[in-house]
């Protein structure tokens, strides 16, 4: 039987998979919404982050929720986004915002801060530091 909260590869030698989910090595809910309220804090406060914290309503509230549960499900726990919006589609939803590479990498340097406060390290920090440059560059449409 799996231990599904310890982190590190799982027995069958694949780093994440449904029985071991990021989700579950990085500490379930409480975890995600940490992330993504530190998110959003760095965002709101940093200067560095001023081009991408412009393109964002004045209130957070709505974004902090919208991240968090599309996080949820997109790190293999409960698929809250998907069962309240349907497909996330986010390329599509990202396309009346000016994305470049400045955009990208503050966004992804806002995350690493978020996931440095909450203390992400090892083998899952190592997978989401890729999924996110991954998907933040995906994002681009300029
Ligand atoms: C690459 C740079 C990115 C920029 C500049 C950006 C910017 C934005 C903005 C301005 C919004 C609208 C927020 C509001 O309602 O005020 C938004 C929504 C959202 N973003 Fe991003 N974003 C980026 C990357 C990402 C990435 C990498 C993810 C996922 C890992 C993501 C997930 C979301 C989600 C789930 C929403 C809510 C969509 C909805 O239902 O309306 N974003 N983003």
């Amino acid at each position: 039987m799996i231990n599904p909260t310890t982190p590190g590869p799982a027995p069958d030698g694949r780093p994440f998979g449904p029985q071991h989910t990021p989700y579950e090595a990085l500490g379930g809910d409480e975890t995600t919404r940490r992330i993504v309220d530190a998110f959003y804090d760095h965002m709101d406060a940093d200067p560095a982050f001023a081009t991408i914290r412009a393109l964002h309503d004045e209130s957070l509230v709505a974004a902090r929720d919208k991240l968090y549960m599309f996080l949820s499900g997109w790190l293999g726990g409960p698929p809250l986004y998907t069962e309240r919006f349907g497909h996330p589609r986010l390329r599509g939803r990202h396309a009346p915002f000016p994305i470049g590479e400045v955009e990208r990498d503050q966004w992804l340097a806002c995350m690493a801060k978020a996931l440095d406060d909450v203390g992400i390290d090892g083998a899952v920090r190592a997978f989401l530091d890729e999924r996110f440059r991954h998907v933040a560059d995906f994002m681009r449409n300029r």
